[in-house]
């Protein structure tokens, strides 16, 4: 069974967030006897591009409206990864070194449009094509509407939706971008007024899932614009939890840290780690050092530091390191702080992939008090390296953490996305921090948590079976 995956974003050619690590890694670990999967992404001018060799396989135009654009599809050669790289080279459009930007409706249009024109054209075609977010949400639309896409509708599609929270909206005057079709049928791509590609998918795609059981269910319920189209659509809809890249995410292997370690050698190389980021962070390494990586946004709660950095701080009991970068606002109030807490706080704005790892690796705690967090790849990163996380019990986070005041519990988890519900987690980790004895033991048992792909990998792979 041949599986095609279309992606915005995939790791490590191009990553903005978490997307890029699923996609990165889903298709390595579905590959097996029975099924091939691969990977068609946009060519972006980054490191990645600049540094690989690719082939081209495929030249054409595509027609966005009246206007028309060369396009190229590119094979990586030589691949690094574990699994068939394909790229979408539609120079006037995509070939930027940036992955989103503000007329993302036409460039991933144009992918979107290439990339189907392309399978047209191949000798085979997929078994199943797996569409990733908003960015290829037109796709099942079109396989399903599309004049141009006949051949393609008993193809099956999926779509997962890894975070609803941005859902590609444009006006209808751009609806003449999209391939012709059956135009009573337009009501499919409108919701609320507007053309919107995630709900447009949830409607088309034979399939729809998100990345954590908890999420689809919030998202049935909660308040958030697609509430009654997936409870309209639930018989079609399943969450399957996300995974981590055993093979990327290892500390045992891991390059990007200062001492790579197991669960046998987790107290001496974790203390590496964290006396290497105290000592470049200057933080002081016999505090707890408490962490948090990721996009500095309303979903993931980060406005709500600055107060509850503050507040926590002043016991002088432990020390914080934050690395991300996101809106401005915020960015610009976490480097205020700095000059008050000294010794105690330091925070890096910007995105490094080498340092987030050593963060894993030598953090004590790391925080995640998101508002909305489909999944979450970094409390499994946490839980792999012997990090303890702590969560708002939301989304992924809910399905992955058990609190340590029940049975087996490892993580500290709290309801309120607020400034005071962090400061009462603070306050717990510090004492669970002074309890040595149980904090190591914690740390010992998370490492063997398995949140490796496998399962997830088969629940996929299950769902792929169910409608071919
Ligand atoms: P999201 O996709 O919503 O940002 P996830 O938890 O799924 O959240 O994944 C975030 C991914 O991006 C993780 O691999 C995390 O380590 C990485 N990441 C986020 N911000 C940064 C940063 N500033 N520097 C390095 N890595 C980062
Ligand atoms: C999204 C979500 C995040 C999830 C990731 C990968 O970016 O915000 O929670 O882990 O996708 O699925």
């Amino acid at each position: 069974m041949n599986i095609i995956h279309l992606s915005a974003e995939c790791y490590p050619v191009a990553k903005v967030g978490g997307l890029a690590d699923v996609v990165g890694a889903l298709p390595k670990y579905q590959n097996s006897a029975t099924v091939t999967s691969q990977v068609i992404m946009p060519f972006y001018n980054n490191k990645f591009t600049k540094a690989h060799r690719f082939s081209s396989i495929y030249n054409a135009e595509l027609l966005l409206g009246e206007t028309s654009f060369e396009f190229r599809i590119l094979k990586l050669e030589n691949s690094p990864i574990d699994f068939d790289l394909f790229f979408v080279d539609v120079p006037k459009l995509l070939f930027k070194d940036y992955v989103y930007s503000s007329d993302d409706t036409e460039r991933f249009l144009a992918f979107q449009i290439a990339a189907l024109d392309w399978l047209l054209t191949i000798d085979q075609y997929p078994a199943i094509i797996h569409c990733h977010d908003h960015h290829t949400g037109l796709v099942p639309f079109m396989l399903q509407e599309s004049y141009k896409y006949e051949a393609f509708r008993k193809t099956p599609n999926i779509l997962t939706i890894h975070n609803a929270q941005y859902q590609g909206w444009f006006s209808h005057d751009k609806v003449n971008l999209i391939p012709s079709f059956n135009f009573n049928n337009v009501g499919l791509l409108d919701w609320g007024g507007v053309i919107n590609p995630l709900a447009a998918a949830i409607k088309c795609a034979w399939r729809v899932t998100t990345v954590s059981p908890s999420y689809m269910e919030e998202l049935k319920t909660a308040a958030n614009g697609l509430e009654h189209l997936l409870s309209h659509e639930h018989a079609k809809c399943v969450g399957i939890l996300n995974g981590i890249d055993w093979k990327v995410w290892n500390p045992e292997t891991d390059d990007f840290i200062v001492q790579k370690y197991s669960v046998d050698t987790l107290a001496e190389g974790r203390l590496a780690n964290k006396k290497h980021l105290c000592d470049t962070f200057k933080l002081d390494s016999n505090k707890p050092l408490f962490a948090f990586i990721g996009r500095l946004v309303g979903e993931k709660g980060s406005d709500l530091f600055p107060e509850a950095f503050k507040t926590a701080l002043k016991t002088n009991k432990l020390s914080i390191l934050l690395l991300g970068s996101g809106n401005k606002d915020v960015e610009s109030a976490l480097e205020d702080l700095k000059e008050e807490t000294e010794g105690n706080y330091n925070a890096f704005i910007g995105y490094d992939e080498a340092l987030s790892h050593i963060i894993y690796a030598g953090a004590d705690f790391l925080l995640m008090p998101s508002r909305v967090e489909p999944c979450g790849l970094n409390q499994m990163y946490a839980l792999r390296y012997g990090t303890i996380p702590i969560v708002r019990s939301i989304g992924g986070l809910k399905d992955t953490v058990v609190d340590i005041s029940e049975d087996n519990g490892f993580g500290i988890c709290h309801e309120e996305a607020t400034a005071s519900a962090i400061v009462t987690a603070f306050e717990r980790a510090v004492k669970l921090y002074e309890d040595q004895a149980r904090f190591n033991t914690i740390r010992t048992h998370i490492m063997s948590i398995d949140h490796s792909w496998d399962a997830s990998a088969r629940q996929y792979i299950e769902l792929y079976n169910a409608i071919n």
